[in-house]
């Protein structure tokens, strides 16, 4: 089986044993996990991004305005002249919706769920630069693209771990390091949620972060009974058609928490629901304007597929797709859709393929159903024409 294949990006271990021994547990650093690596953009056009009105940047300065100076893009074009030589980091996040080299790094983490992956953030420090002791809440890949910098991991941390007091950044007061190692291009050191590390750059460096989503506990109960309320009836209430006298009318019982924890698990158990909302909440675009979509008419755009053009996939869409006894159902940028089974290999194809067209979709095109969802797709911004 491929996940048992030894894989270069991880360090020679196979996509089992590093989801067993590490993912979500321990650090790995993987020297030459892509061999040579080049960054495929240059400082400078990482510094262009930060001038963009739609991409989200930051400059993190320690020894600017105050200690640890937090300034947020889109910046001006001489923002860059005016910064000191030394330790500063522009950050640039979702590098990947907006430069396709980048983004094919993601084809390296085909072993986990895409839904999961959540964008590559790019940054560039000067000498001495980083952005401080802290942890973050999620996985990260830290894939070094340019010039060396040392990491350094510390303690396991939570949100009673002390910080400095800082209006905007999470700093730790505190790091206990454990271990740290210089990373050259193509080396890559994988950190597990929470764990203190301190990147700081030995000459000018880049470095790729692939970071996952994973919604908070809170976030999950908040959001799910949110989207399932809407399907409740007001007349739906605590009920208690079955009590007996009470003793003292003053006291809650049991039995009444009973009866509340019965019409919590009814809801809450309601699979469908709960696959609808979390394939939409997954899938949610992290720049809902940047998928638009557009009006077209279904016989025009099959008509354009036929005469050879090529539908790609919008880089800020997101797309996952689950199956259950109700049938198919396509998760696309928050959106779902139920479908007929017999579209499974059409929605597999959809969400793994960088390009549509006549060749690979062939009999798609003649088959309504097919067709239809291809057009909803389009309409809704998550496929576009590639020449658009
Ligand atoms: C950086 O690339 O400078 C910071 C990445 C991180 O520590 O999360
Ligand atoms: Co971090």
């Amino acid at each position: 089986m491929t996940s048992d294949l030894p894989l270069q990006i991880l360090g020679g271990i196979s996509a089992r044993e590093f989801l067993r021994d590490y993912w979500q547990k321990k650090p790995l650093l993987i020297r030459q996990a892509i061999p040579g690596y080049e960054s495929p953009i240059s400082p400078d056009e990482l510094a262009g991004l930060s001038l963009e009105e739609e991409v989200e940047s930051r400059l993190v300065i320690e020894h600017g305005e105050r200690p640890w100076e937090l300034r947020r893009g889109p910046f001006a074009e001489d923002t860059y002249q005016d910064l000191p030589e030394k330790e500063w980091t522009l950050l640039v996040q979702s590098v990947d919706q907006f430069v396709p080299e980048v983004a094919e790094l993601l084809e390296h983490f085909r072993f986990l769920p895409s839904w999961r992956i959540d964008d590559i953030m790019v940054s560039f420090a000067a000498p001495g630069g980083g952005v401080g002791p802290h942890y973050d809440n999620y996985d990260v890949f830290l894939l070094q693209a340019h010039g060396q910098r040392r990491w350094k991991i510390g303690q396991m941390c939570d949100t009673d771990s002390p910080l400095l007091p800082h209006a905007d950044l999470r700093i730790l007061a505190e790091f206990h390091g454990t271990d740290e190692w210089v990373l050259e291009p193509g080396d890559m050191l994988y950190l597990p949620p929470r764990l203190a590390h301190f990147g700081i750059a030995e000459d000018d460096c880049m470095t790729y972060s692939v970071g996952f989503r994973a919604p908070s506990a809170a976030e999950v109960l908040t959001h799910f009974t949110d989207f399932l309320a809407q399907f409740i009836p007001d007349e739906e209430r605590y009920n208690d058609a079955d009590i007996t006298p009470v003793s003292d009318p003053h006291q809650i019982q049991q039995d009444s928490l009973d009866r509340l924890k019965a019409l919590l698990a009814e809801h809450m158990s309601d699979e469908r629901l709960l696959l609808t909302w979390f394939g939409q909440f997954m899938t949610e675009p992290r720049y809902p304007e940047l998928v638009a979509g557009t009006e077209v008419d279904e016989d025009e755009f099959v008509g354009a597929l036929e005469d050879g053009a090529v539908l790609i996939r919008n880089p800020s869409a997101r797309m996952a797709w689950s199956e259950m006894d109700i049938g198919l159902m396509l998760f696309a940028s928050g959106q779902s859709r139920l479908l007929p089974s017999s579209l499974r290999e059409l929605l597999k194809l959809v969400c793994a393929s960088d390009a549509l067209h006549i060749d690979n979709l062939g009999q798609w095109l003649a088959d309504e159903d097919g067709r239809k969802l291809l057009w909803e797709l389009i309409k809704q911004g998550s496929l576009e024409f590639a020449d658009e």
